[in-house]
């Protein structure tokens, strides 16, 4: 009894909240009943038919609409629009499919409805039945006598049969001239249809013009007395039947909106799909026939190219790009933007990872492969040295190590550039550290973490064909893949960063308290800042603190590097450990990290280790003796207030300058 309860609940919420109104602007993805050869096409085209003989196609929405006042019994209002295509046969000209309906049913698979004359909606026993519970507004292409239909091309109003109540041959008068104009429905051309039923005195209007004709003033079938309050029963389906006899057409919904007691939305054409021109049709032996048959197909070859180029001018805007020739040698380092907006789904909001202080970045997926991506979106306003700058990421995607996260190209636009990269599902690291959402690390996978940045960036100063210094290590900027092995990202950003900046507005480049003190006065960013970078970030790592952390007064607290020395020096270093830590580590190396990140953030530049040398301490192939007098004379490593001034680091990222220092090992074999 329990779940059923349960499941009635949820579908009367269902209901209830589809009781407003929907809208499919285009229908790919659309769940919606459908019967017969009803089917939505890739292109997110409702197809009710094809050119299929005595065939039928339904599509309803598939929940059941309260058109009846719970309380009074009586029908609500209703108002729905939608476009519609019915494409002919090709040289058919004069035979044609029997069109389509839009549809109120009790039932929305209609068993024992036939196709033809019967629009899929009735057979020949109940097709004046009042136990069918149907309301249609007919598009009817095929005059049939027997149903007193009044032409071969109008409109009609149909309760339970299909001998209409009001029916008019189909036209509209233009509100810009006053003048009616008629409309041949089995056009191949889109049109728009606005039914709305007024409750209160039982009228329904009918109007329609050609596709981008706003909605005409005057109703072309307007029919007061429509009484439906025995047609319509509580829980109704709505939605389109069409149906093709000995001659055949396609029938096509554009998009549909639908509303209760309320205006139906408008729907946005712009986003509408459109019909595919029809293949090669059969062929005829008569000479004429050919010749009729080639001029028909130069027409339409002349308005399937105009109509491409409109619409390519109108793709092209939505996902313009810059690409210059001399990109062509990136060629496979190029995105599309059009592939990274699908990946993204338009940049929305909810494929946003994070902002960080180079752009925002999205996660996506990739059309096609199927590759999960991170997307990295930089405004970009200057265009000079765009050759050398994208000639460096392309080259800094040739950059390939496990600790680094993969850049797998770019693209551009005015104003933008777009970073491709892998997608690092656990995120950064940061967020595990500070974040109560996330869990905290344990020893071990810190330990693995601080081993991996150190290797990443072994090779970017050290292993790779130039010396590229990273500039921003920070924990943030540590991702983490899905076996939580550490991934430096946004290498080589600060460089585009530079590029990108306007000249007038001075941008710091790095972080406060990741900036060696020589930075504030040299400007030059060099391997032994990213190393001083580094030892701020191992010491954030074990200790679970930021290098500096602001009071809410605004002032800094003691930073983090004074507090580790200062536990040193009182011979309790291992107090200094993140206490989400636990019980659970390894005092060596605990003890390991806190010095060499004292030791990586010397204040002089000429005292701090090489990558190289940080490695081996890590790996324990050489012994790391450092005492904590050392730092005695010097002045507090960090210093804000030379940090927090504006400093351009124009400085490139990469170089070919020989990098460190070979000579800090004596140095530090001196220290203790
Ligand atoms: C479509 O809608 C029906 C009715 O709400 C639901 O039962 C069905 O699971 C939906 N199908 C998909 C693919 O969402
Ligand atoms: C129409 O669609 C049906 C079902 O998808 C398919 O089997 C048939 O070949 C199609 N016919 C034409 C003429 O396209
Ligand atoms: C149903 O009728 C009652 C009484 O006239 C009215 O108060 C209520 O708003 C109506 N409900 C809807 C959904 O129209
Ligand atoms: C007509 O449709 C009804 C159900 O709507 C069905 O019961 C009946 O058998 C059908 N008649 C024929 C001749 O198919
Ligand atoms: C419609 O139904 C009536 C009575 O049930 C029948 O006499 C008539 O032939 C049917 N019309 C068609 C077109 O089938
Ligand atoms: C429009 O159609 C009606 C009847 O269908 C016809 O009488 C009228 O002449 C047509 N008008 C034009 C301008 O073609
Ligand atoms: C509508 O039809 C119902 C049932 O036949 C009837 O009771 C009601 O009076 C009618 N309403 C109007 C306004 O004619």
């Amino acid at each position: 009894m329990f779940p059923k309860a349960l499941v009635f609940i949820f579908l009367v919420k269902l209901v209830a909240s589809s009781n407003h109104g929907f809208i499919f602007n285009g229908f790919r993805g659309a769940n919606l009943s459908l019967n017969g050869l009803g089917d939505i096409t890739p292109e997110g085209l409702l197809r009710l038919t094809n050119f299929t003989k005595e065939a039928l196609g339904h599509a309803f929405y598939p929940l059941p609409l309260h058109l009846k006042n719970s309380s009074t019994g009586t029908v609500l209002s209703f108002s729905t629009t939608f476009v519609f295509v019915l494409q002919p046969q090709i040289n058919y000209e004069q035979v044609c499919g029997h069109g389509i309906a839009f549809t109120i049913s009790h039932s929305k698979n209609l068993p024992g409805a036939l196709p033809s004359q019967y629009f899929g909606l009735f057979n020949s026993t109940n097709n004046e039945s009042k136990e069918n519970h149907i309301v249609a507004i007919e598009f009817d292409t095929v005059q049939n006598l027997d149903l007193g239909d009044i032409n071969d091309n109008h409109v009609g109003i149909d309760i339970n049969s299909l001998k209409s109540v009001n029916s008019t041959p189909v036209s509209y008068v233009d509100d810009k001239d006053g003048v009616l104009k008629n409309l041949t429905l089995v056009s191949g051309n889109p049109m728009q249809v606005w039914i709305d039923y007024s409750a209160m005195d039982m009228k329904l209007d009918v109007v329609i013009s050609p596709l981008g004709v706003p909605k005409p003033k005057h109703s072309l079938l307007s029919t007061k007395l429509v009484n439906l309050s025995t047609v319509i029963l509580d829980g109704m389906y709505v939605g389109f039947s069409a149906s093709n006899g000995a001659a055949t057409s396609s029938h096509y919904i554009l998009g549909w909106s639908f509303s209760i007691n309320g205006k139906a939305q408008d729907l946005d054409i712009s986003q509408l799909p459109s019909v595919p021109q029809q293949g090669e049709s059969k062929k005829k032996s008569s000479l004429l026939l050919i010749v009729a048959l080639a001029l028909v197909t130069a027409i339409l070859l002349l308005l399937l190219c105009t109509g491409g180029i409109i619409l390519i001018l109108r793709r092209r805007k939505k996902y313009a790009e810059v690409l210059e020739e001399w990109e062509v040698e990136f060629g496979p380092h190029r995105f599309s933007y059009k592939d990274l907006f699908k990946a993204t789904k338009g940049f929305k909001e909810e494929n946003l990872l994070g902002a960080g202080g180079f752009g925002q970045v999205y996660e996506g997926l990739l059309p096609g492969s199927k590759m999960e991506i991170a997307v990295k979106k930089i405004s970009h306003e200057s265009r000079q040295g765009m050759r050398e700058f994208v000639s460096e990421i392309v080259s800094m995607g040739r950059l390939r190590h496990r600790n680094l996260v993969q850049l797998l190209g770019y693209c551009r636009r005015q104003g933008e550039l777009l970073l491709v990269y892998d997608l690092m599902p656990n995120g950064s690291l940061d967020k595990f550290l500070f974040s109560k959402t996330k869990p905290s690390l344990n020893w071990s996978q810190r330990f693995q973490v601080i081993k991996g940045v150190a290797s990443g960036l072994l090779y970017l100063h050290e292993e790779w064909e130039q010396v590229v210094v990273h500039r921003d290590i920070k924990a943030s900027n540590v991702l983490l893949d899905s076996e939580f092995n550490a991934r430096l990202s946004d290498f080589g950003l600060a460089r585009l960063y530079d590029h990108g900046s306007n000249p007038q507005t001075t941008r710091m480049v790095g972080t406060i308290g990741y900036l060696a003190p020589e930075l504030s006065k040299t400007g030059k960013a060099t391997t032994s800042t990213d190393v001083y970078a580094f030892g701020a970030f191992i010491l954030e790592v074990a200790c679970g603190r930021r290098p500096l952390e602001m009071r809410s007064t605004g002032e800094s607290t003691p930073g983090l590097v004074d507090i580790v020395l200062d536990y040193w020096k009182k011979g309790v270093i291992l107090n200094a450990k993140d206490p989400k830590v636990g019980s659970n580590y390894v005092e060596e190396e605990m003890e390991l990290v806190l010095k060499l990140g004292l030791l990586c953030s010397h204040p002089e530049p000429t005292r701090r280790p090489s990558m190289r040398q940080v490695v081996r301490f890590l790996e324990g192939d050489a012994p790391l003796l450092v005492s904590p007098d050392s730092f005695s004379a010097s002045a507090s490593a960090v210093n804000c207030d030379d940090a927090s001034d504006n400093i351009i680091l124009s400085y490139p990222s990469i170089s070919h300058t020989t990098s460190a220092t070979d000579s800090v090992l004596e140095d530090i074999s001196l220290m203790h």
